[in-house]
């Protein structure tokens, strides 16, 4: 079979994965991205992506993998995949604006035959309403009749080391059956197994179940962690114990927010069609109040823990450990660690942070000073707040050194016998 030529538009944490495994199942994959800093360090072997390293980009180029970032540059392929952006606008509606400008490339590309994959998480709605006329009125053909169009919702987790592109079922819904199966065939030689969904809307609501799923259920953990601390109850202790529980139970674990692409927003997609229909999504809303609170009631656990030794927060040296979203990777977008570093600061602390994947760091437009011996400054700290327990954190000496700890993620178990620790 003669090697199928892929577009992937937008190379970030989801359309790079993409590109560099659809070059590693044999296909001539080619990247287009706006941003001409990520394809020519793309083009140079370099990654921006925690979970592609630059050999995993030097063996795709040497695949034939080419980035570019000037349009002018793209061919007609067989396969568009569609990888863009899908934030909040300011009114945190949904900002569709990178879909719709990528949908007009694609619709300039298409020719009898094309098979083209929105995978940007969005709306049940949008591949049929916003993308189907955009690719149709710029190439004068009919979806589903002389080009394939399905939904692919990408289901990445980053810094999972079990779970990856490869091995994760990937959902397809098209617009026709027909596209579905296109689809299908594509996906299927890069991944382990395929998952038809009825329509492309399907396919659509089936990514923001997933992520309003976890929205939810993380906002009812972290309104118990609130109530079962006044109550004397260690909530962690009574997660491990439900998830014993063989069926019917899944664990989540309070934190000190939500953070990353996903769960903050994607709910917002859902709640925004919801809202369409004249009535709120009240689960999304209510998960949001608590979810959103979380930095305040971390700042509040810091002035008490602090009072508790008698000194107050004002002046106090606040020291942050692990500024990301999440444990073990370096992406920063929507990570609790920033509203709460602004909370503290405006209350008179002196934050600084530490983060072994994040070399500087700024809060509102200043820099927060960097800690560059973590041990002098655990102990130099009135107060050390673990936000992210990456790997490289040494959790047991931790516990020993700080003055003062306030553990948001419970790895650390607080005893009697260390007063100075407490868990959210
Ligand atoms: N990051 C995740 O873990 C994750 C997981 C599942 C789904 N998603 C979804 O996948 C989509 C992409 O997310 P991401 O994390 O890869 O974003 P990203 O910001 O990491 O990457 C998107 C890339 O697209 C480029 N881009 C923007 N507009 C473009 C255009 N018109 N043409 C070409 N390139 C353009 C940007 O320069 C950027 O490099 C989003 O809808 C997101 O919700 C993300």
């Amino acid at each position: 079979m003669p090697a199928q030529d892929v577009l992937v538009i937008g190379l970030g944490y989801v359309g790079l994965p993409l590109a560099v495994q659809a070059a590693r199942a044999g296909f001539l994959v080619t990247g287009f991205d706006t941003s001409a800093g990520i394809t020519q360090a793309l083009n140079a072997g370099r990654s921006h992506v925690d979970d592609v390293s630059g050999g995993d980009v030097e063996a795709a180029r040497a695949q034939g993998f080419a980035a570019t970032a000037d349009e002018a540059d793209l061919k007609p392929p067989d396969v568009i995949v569609i990888c863009v952006p899908t934030p909040l606008s300011e009114a945190d509606g949904p900002d569709l604006s990178a879909v719709r400008a990528a949908a007009k490339t694609a619709g300039r590309l298409l020719r009898p035959g094309t098979l083209v994959s929105l995978e940007s998480t969005t709306y049940p709605g949008t591949t049929e309403e916003i993308v189907r006329p955009l690719l149709e009125k710029a190439s004068g053909l009919s979806a589903g009749v002389d080009f394939a169009l399905v939904f692919s919702p990408e289901r990445i987790d980053p810094g999972n080391p079990d779970y990856g592109l490869v091995n994760t079922p990937k959902i397809v819904g098209g617009v026709t059956p027909a596209c579905a199966e296109a689809a299908a065939a594509f996906y299927g030689r890069i991944c382990d197994q395929v998952v038809r969904a009825a329509s492309a809307r399907e396919a659509e609501m089936a990514k923001l179940l997933e992520n309003t799923y976890r929205h939810v259920n993380i906002a009812l953990v972290n309104e118990m962690a609130i109530f079962c601390r006044e109550l004397d109850i260690d909530l962690h202790d009574a997660i491990r114990c439900a998830a014993t529980k063989p069926f019917g139970f899944q664990p989540f674990y309070p934190g000190p927010g939500v953070g990353g692409h996903c769960i903050p927003i994607d709910p917002n997609y859902l709640s925004y069609k919801v809202r369409t229909l004249g009535y709120p999504f009240r689960f999304v809303e209510l998960a949001q109040e608590i979810n959103s609170r979380m930095p305040g009631y971390v700042t509040d656990r810091a002035a008490e823990l602090l009072n508790r030794a008698a000194r107050p927060l004002n002046g106090a040296r606040v020291l942050l450990l692990g500024v990301t979203y999440k444990k073990d990777i370096a992406d920063q977008r929507e990570s609790p660690a920033r509203p709460i570093a602004r909370k503290l600061r405006t209350r008179g602390a002196a934050v600084a942070y530490h983060d072994p994947y994040v070399p500087s760091w700024q809060v509102d437009g200043t820099d927060v000073p960097r800690a560059s011996d973590l041990a002098a400054a655990i102990a130099a700290a009135d107060l050390v707040i673990l936000l992210q327990a990456h790997r490289d954190y040494d959790l047991p000496q931790l516990a020993a050194t700080a003055r003062l700890l306030l553990d948001t993620r419970g790895v650390i178990p607080a005893t009697p016998a260390a007063p100075h620790i407490e868990t959210l």
